[in-house]
């Protein structure tokens, strides 16, 4: 084995990711949750897609941008959920440094592609209601295609570009990686050389990924939501609202989750409450997509009603 410089310690060549700790009674039930958890996720924001690509009442922007919003969702749980159910059942599986950083490179580029899209998301509901009459040419089929495919492929690159140093660093020492997934604290900790720079970059990185997307968010809503003000009827501004009240709220939960796993957390947060919050963090938001629309937004709920009908037919005239 190769040795490395100034430690003088052998280099690592797999993590063991310590999960949950070592607590066997509750690894059957945390499978489960997750295991239900994950399913709901998939089938629901399988639903959304189903629903967007097969209904021409929701062959819009708004939700083109929610059918792929939901798509990314799917990708992303299945980057870290199923490895986490797998090490659930096999406690202590070994896991290759580079395949812990490639899930760690998936894991960056995906969320920053959820924060662009969601930021995108937000450009729509600002289009549609603070310039409604101008709406149909500076949002339109070909401009939404734009925008996802610009999202798809500027994010990934941007952090492919800025990981690239991880592949090249060393680890030694300890193997155990205190954490149920690849995550860039933990294993950056890890490292055998000075991370101050490492760390200086990924946070460099992180900031324009995540703080870029949330404040142009932010801006695109506090103009549309001071148009809604200005409505001067009641039904009117009811009926604004009701088209980004759905959106709202899952921008919001994402952020709540985000805020709480990686800007909260100092030296002084105890150690016991960082898991559950990334858990919220990994888990929760892929699933609250689907359900937010589901039971808030009326045109979903038309939609759904419609295909479950058809579903009723279709399996009437076989019989
Ligand atoms: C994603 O967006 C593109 C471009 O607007 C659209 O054609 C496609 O149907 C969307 N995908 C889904 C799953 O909604």
């Amino acid at each position: 084995m190769e040795k490395a410089e100034g430690r003088n310690q052998t280099v690592i060549v797999e993590f063991i990711l310590l999960g949950f700790g070592n607590g066997p009674e509750l690894q059957p039930l945390l499978f489960l949750v997750f295991l239900v958890t994950y399913i709901a996720t998939v089938a629901g924001n399988g639903l959304i897609i189903a629903l967007v690509v097969s209904d021409r009442h929701l062959h819009t922007p708004m939700y083109y941008l929610l059918g792929n919003f939901s798509f990314l969702e799917i990708i992303y749980t299945s980057t870290l959920l199923p490895r986490l159910l797998a090490s659930l059942l096999t406690r202590d599986t070994p896991i290759p440094v580079k395949a812990c950083i490639v899930q760690l490179c998936f894991f960056g580029c995906l969320s920053t592609v959820e924060n662009v899209l969601l930021a995108v998301m937000s450009y729509d509901r600002y289009l549609a209601i603070c310039h409604p009459l101008r709406y149909p040419a500076l949002m339109n089929g070909r401009v939404c295609g734009q925008l996802v495919v610009g999202s798809w492929i500027i994010s990934p690159g941007f952090t492919i570009i800025g990981n690239s140093f991880l592949w090249e660093m060393p680890f030694c020492g300890s193997k155990e990686i205190d954490h149920f997934f690849c995550d860039y604290a933990p294993i950056i900790k890890l490292s055998c050389e000075d991370t101050r720079t490492v760390e200086l970059l990924i946070s460099v990185v992180a900031a324009i990924g995540s703080l870029v997307p949330l404040l142009l968010t932010l801006a695109f809503y506090s103009c549309t939501i001071a148009a809604i003000l200005r409505i001067p009827s009641t039904t009117g501004r009811q009926k604004a609202f009701s088209t980004c009240s759905s959106h709202l709220i899952v921008l919001t939960v994402f952020y709540v989750c985000v805020i709480s796993v990686y800007v909260v957390p100092t030296a002084n947060t105890p150690k016991a409450l960082q898991k559950p919050f990334s858990v919220f963090y990994i888990v929760l938001t892929p699933l609250i997509n689907p359900v937010i629309y589901c039971l808030r937004n009326k045109e979903v709920q038309q939609s759904l009603r419609k295909g479950i009908r058809k579903v009723v037919a279709f399996r009437n005239q076989l019989s």
